[in-house]
């Protein structure tokens, strides 16, 4: 499963792209909002420090206007990702944009039937909303499970899940064994993510443990270095 990141702040982005673990970069409205400025700049600056799939969505909500929104967004970057929400003016966009190898994230998924008519417009990305379903009582880790299912019964069907709308880690470790191809996250369950009280404390006790190894032995370098030399 890919990792992207669910934000529009560039020093998020910056950050989590220095592990070395982020593979896109998902952004909406609400998110762009936010951050404020310039959206298109910010755009192309996202696809700078990440090179790979940076959702940006679409704000017309009739299929002509989504289609040109669309083309002109796709133009910014070979990155660029057009995000379109799954209504039937979105459906048939997708299907034109996709027709012109436009690759297209359809968003605000709450049904496997959505995510079947998603694909089948040749949608590259399809995005259920994991923690949002979870608010209104129902299961969104099982809506994963159902999409993926579904797209893996239809050999035509090419379009990745892109699990969204993650709350805590726990949604990441479930989308990953429901199979979904990527997750996209916030910026802060990614901190949690990597956040453990036992590895703190064992990190801790292994360097104090390490004080009682003598002085002049406990640099790498150095040790390397010396039995470099010693082997002549
Ligand atoms: C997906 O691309 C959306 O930007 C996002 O995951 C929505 O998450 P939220 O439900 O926490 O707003």
């Amino acid at each position: 499963m890919k990792l992207f990141i669910d934000t529009a702040n560039l020093d998020e982005i910056r950050e989590i792209a220095s592990w070395g673990v982020l593979a896109g970069v998902t952004t909406n409205p609400s998110l762009v909002a936010r951050e404020g400025g310039d959206f298109i700049q910010r755009v192309v600056e996202i696809c700078e420090i990440v090179r790979g799939p940076v959702s940006a969505e679409v704000l017309a909500q009739d299929v002509d206007g989504m289609v040109r929104e669309g083309r002109l967004l796709a133009d910014l970057s070979e990155h660029v990702v057009v995000k379109a929400p799954l209504t039937e003016a979105g459906i048939a966009a997708t299907a034109q944009l996709a027709s012109e190898g436009i690759k297209v994230n359809v968003t605000l998924c709450f049904q496997a039937a959505q995510a079947l008519l998603a694909a089948k417009a040749g949608a590259a990305y399809i995005s259920p909303f994991v923690g949002r379903v979870d608010d209104v009582s129902w299961d969104g880790n099982e809506l994963i499970s159902q999409i993926v299912d579904v797209y893996a019964a239809d050999p035509e069907i090419t379009t990745e899940v892109l699990a969204a709308s993650i709350r805590h880690p726990m949604h990441l470790v479930q989308a990953a064994l429901a199979g979904a191809h990527v997750a996209t996250v916030p910026y802060a369950v990614l901190k949690k993510a990597i956040k453990h009280p036992l590895t703190d404390s064992g990190n801790t006790a292994f360097l104090k443990d390490w004080e009682k190894v003598p002085a002049e032995e406990r640099d790498i370098a150095t040790a390397v270095a010396r039995w470099r030399a010693s082997r002549g």
